[in-house]
């Protein structure tokens, strides 16, 4: 083993990196002159049996030469990657000005538009915004509400029941109960949720719907006070005057009771199928809390009173934004939804 054997490795590494024309064929030049079984360390394995005075001059020149076949190869894949990247840009079919591809974000859907709207304006008015169960149980979905178990007016609102003897809430008036029991009078809060109603599905009516309850209790409340909130509401919902009617309605809850319609601000009040023909759109139920309801959550009716309503939130969003069917809001449509982005 000598000198010139060094130089011939040297010779066939570097002609063979030279002519190397893609980065594969690099790694496999790496390999056999680098690697485990390569020439280079099959070399420095060979210094030992190399008489002593040679060792140190033969061990030099290999690490020279080691480092020479790296720093070609180094040098070579640069000079491929770079060729690579200005064939590309010389390319003609390959367009760099073309926009990269764009991330599509969601937009909120509009019940939680609306009901953040209505979140909002009863904030701004001092009410608390609360949240409560999805499940409920019988006490505070009927029994507490004045409505016992045999009552007829149960059926005014199918139920879904759930095996446990619990059941999906029909109405978001049970938090009127809890949150008697959670605060102190006097207080006013409003409770936004789903509500379910094992119902037929038309054009304006959805087994599975959003509601607002509210409630405001007082030593002293008024009927005037609650039409003027109403009205207050939806003004500043729409954005002008809105018509409204009252009609006396029977909810056990309540004593009076009343209906509070919107013209339907699909049709102007001309009749359309969302208003069946009627021109008016049955909006919200309200009233002033009966007493048997302020004692079952455990307030004196002669020293406390108070008012509540419950309104249709989806028909809300069918009025603003004039929806003529009520099943395209919750009905996951992308391109529906895409439209109050
Ligand atoms: C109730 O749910 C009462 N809890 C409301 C109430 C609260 C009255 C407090 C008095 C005091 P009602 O079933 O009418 O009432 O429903 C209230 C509103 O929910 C309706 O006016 C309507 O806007 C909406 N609504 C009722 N049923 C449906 C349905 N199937 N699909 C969509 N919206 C509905």
């Amino acid at each position: 083993m000598d000198l010139s054997q060094l130089e011939q490795v040297e010779h066939d590494a570097l002609a063979a990196v030279g002519s190397a024309s893609a980065e594969d064929e690099l790694r496999e030049l790496e390999v056999r002159f680098l690697g485990k079984k390569g020439s280079i360390t099959s070399l420095t394995r060979s210094i030992s049996e190399l008489p002593k005075d040679q060792r140190g001059a033969f061990g030099k020149a290999t690490n020279i030469l080691k480092r020479a076949i790296v720093d070609a190869i180094e040098a070579r894949r640069t000079q491929l990657v770079e060729g690579n990247v200005s064939a590309e840009l010389e390319d003609m079919t390959f367009d760099v000005t073309l926009p990269g591809t764009v991330a599509t974000a969601g937009t909120m859907h509009p019940l939680t538009q609306v009901q953040e709207q209505v979140e909002e304006i009863f904030s701004a008015m001092g009410y608390y915004v609360l949240d409560y169960p999805e499940v409920e149980d019988d006490f505070h979905n009927f029994e507490a509400l004045n409505i016992p178990s045999d009552h007829p007016a149960r059926d005014m609102q199918d139920t879904f029941w759930l095996k446990s003897g619990h059941l999906l809430r029909t109405h978001t008036s049970p938090g009127q109960i809890r949150a008697m029991g959670e605060f102190e009078a006097p207080f006013r809060a409003i409770f936004p949720g789903k509500v379910f109603r094992y119902e037929a599905v038309d054009a304006s009516h959805e087994h599975t719907f959003h509601q607002v309850e509210g409630l405001m209790i007082d030593r002293e409340v008024s009927v005037a006070h609650l039409i003027s909130s109403m009205t207050i509401m939806l003004s500043e919902i729409f954005g002008r005057e809105v018509t409204v009617r009252l009609r006396p309605g029977y909810f056990p809850f309540v004593e009076p009771g009343f209906e509070l319609d919107m013209s339907c601000q699909i049709c102007s009040g001309s009749g359309c199928k969302v208003c069946k023909q009627s021109g008016w759109l049955e909006f919200l139920g309200c009233g002033l809390v009966h007493p048997n309801v302020l004692r079952h959550a455990g307030l004196d009716p002669n020293e406390w009173q108070g008012w509540a309503f419950g309104m249709g939130l989806s028909r809300l969003v069918m009025m603003q934004y004039g929806i003529d069917d009520i099943r395209h809001i919750m009905g996951g449509d992308i391109r529906f939804l895409r439209q109050f982005g």
